[in-house]
């Protein structure tokens, strides 16, 4: 291991969009934050000090951590939270990982500032299965709320309604030119004419699936989710909350100025349908266009675009990058992911459906964080933390995606739940969306692990035709997947890293209503199968 060590001080520090000026959580005092540049297989060190005056937890987000869930990062999950005037000092354990992954805030809402790029290269300089880029460029889409997002989270919470929407969607930061006060600031991607750009997309969203395209360009995917995919063409791009995407740039148009641009997918609810820009600019002797080129996306609620263009989405598969698709499977999970209502406090009135409270449940159990984490009651056998029945199924099925679910028919649970997996278990996971309250795609992330997205579709899954469509040649390997609205989308992996590991939606708001559970994955035998033992700094409760 090679070893390469950054600080990362979490503080408040104040910037300005949209003429608003405020101080909110940030690493270093930058917005977005630090990248990280890594090697392959290497050692990072990341020492996280909290100058803040409330709790933070730090997330790597896709990386795998082997038998280490310890630096891992999800509060209440893996660790306590580092508290104010503390530090931890987080060990980075990458594998197999290459390309973009992303690492974030992972406690509250406070990843809505507090987030940045993980940039992984190949061991060998260059070494990439596509030609040599030219420059590689970090794009992270992002938000910005006008007003504190921790009174936004709290509001929402407890009026039992959807949170307010964010007032821009940002590229690198920056709303872009169509937003007030805000040209500024613009990102600009400098381009010369015949040179190919190798740019790292990160969508650090917190409650949005996007679409995003440069006017007059077409882009190639060689990446995704930290590992290479076949190269594929397009015109736009849809990325998920949690998802990164590696893609080729050609600059091969006439010299001038084009938009980058991106704007929200959204199925279902409220959204926020302003377009945030970034400017991709030719070197050369021209006149720029007062206002150039904005590309055209498809509608808001187009599903069938978003979900086009991730289901071609292939592994790369060749001697160098081999795949590993489970054909023999020892379990097989159904998880249905529901939107849900439950009656508010007696004697008053919710923000909900119906004057209800909105939640949202895995199999029906809406996930309630403990007070201290499960991988410490785990490590340490302290009872009363959790419960180890998390259902494989959901209680009763029905029609899952019928237009209109009776909401009496589900109310969820509350619980902490965990699902028991022994090592080496080769897991099919089905995930299916349901149109309880109301249908809507939903980001899935697991920690700990890469899955291969196996299949997906739309309407109720069928268990005895849909495998027969699965794709075990070639399959994407990934750690969030868009289950689309009122589908389900089938997922394999190889229960190898023994530890405690968070699946859950990546929409804020939905983790925040309960969408999530815990796999703890058992020790093997041997060495090199057992969970590592923790650091002697473990933040404390
Ligand atoms: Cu990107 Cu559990 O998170
Ligand atoms: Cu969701």
């Amino acid at each position: 291991h090679a070893l390469v060590r950054y600080k990362f001080v979490v503080r408040e520090s104040s910037h300005t969009r949209l003429c608003t000026n405020k101080t909110m959580l940030t690493v270093n005092g930058q917005f977005p934050g630090p990248p990280i540049y890594a090697t392959r297989g290497e050692l990072v060190i990341v020492d996280v000090y909290n100058h803040a005056d409330h709790n933070i937890t730090i997330h790597w987000h896709g990386v795998k951590m082997p038998r280490y869930p310890w630096s891992d990062g999800p509060e209440y999950v893996t660790q306590c939270p580092i508290s104010p005037g503390t530090m931890f000092s987080q060990r980075v354990i990458l594998s197999d990982e290459v390309g973009t992954l992303w690492w974030h805030a992972h406690s509250e809402w406070w990843r809505v500032s507090v987030y940045g790029a993980f940039i992984i290269l190949p061991k060998k300089k260059n070494d990439y299965p596509f030609p040599t880029p030219h420059a590689q460029v970090p794009i992270l889409l992002g938000e910005w709320w006008n007003a504190n997002v921790e009174e936004v989270m709290e509001e929402f919470l407890a009026n039992g309604g959807d949170p307010n929407i964010s007032d821009a969607f940002l590229i690198n930061g920056q709303p872009g030119d169509l937003y007030p006060c805000s040209r500024q600031g613009t990102f600009h991607l400098t381009v010369e004419f015949g040179k190919t750009y190798l740019i790292r997309m990160v969508n650090a969203v917190m409650n949005n699936i996007m679409f995003f395209r440069i006017a007059n360009h077409n882009v190639t995917v060689v990446g995704s989710d930290g590992a290479y995919t076949k190269p594929l063409n397009s015109d736009y791009i849809t990325i998920s909350p949690g998802q990164t995407i590696d893609f080729l740039l050609e600059a091969n148009q006439r010299p001038s100025h084009y938009y980058m641009a991106s704007r929200v997918y959204a199925s279902a609810g409220d959204y926020d349908n302003t377009t945030t820009t970034g400017i991709v600019q030719y070197i050369g002797n021209y006149t720029p266009p007062s206002s150039p080129l904005l590309p055209s996306f498809p509608n808001f609620n187009d599903t069938l675009a978003s979900i086009s263009f991730t289901k071609q989405l292939r592994s790369l598969v060749n001697k160098q990058y081999p795949i590993d698709v489970p054909l023999n499977i020892t379990t097989k999970l159904f998880f249905t992911l529901s939107i849900n209502l439950r009656p508010c406090a007696e004697n008053r009135t919710c923000d909900g459906p119906f004057q209800e409270r909105l939640l949202a449940s895995v199999n029906n159990v809406s996930m309630v964080l403990p007070k201290i984490d499960i991988l410490q009651a785990y490590y340490k056998s302290i009872g009363g933390v959790y419960q180890t029945d998390f259902p494989d199924n959901p209680p009763f099925t029905f029609n899952f995606t019928q237009n209109f679910v009776p909401r009496d028919l589900w109310r969820p649970e509350n619980g902490t739940y965990v699902n028991i997996l022994e090592y080496n278990e080769t897991v099919e996971l089905v995930f299916q969306g349901t149109n309880m309250v109301d249908g809507i795609d939903h980001p899935m992330h697991l920690h700990g692990y890469s899955f291969y997205v196996v299949g997906s579709g739309l309407g109720n899954f069928d268990k005895d035709k849909d495998p027969l469509n699965y794709n075990l040649v070639d399959p994407p390997l990934m750690e969030t997947i868009a289950v689309p609205r009122n589908g389900w989308t089938t997922i394999r992996f190889k229960a190898n890293n023994p530890g405690v590991w968070f699946l859950h939606c990546h929409f804020e708001r939905h983790v925040s209503w309960g969408m999530g559970m815990v796999f703890i994955v058992k020790n093997g035998k041997g060495p090199h199968a057992k969970m590592l033992p923790p650091p002697p700094d473990m933040p404390k409760c």
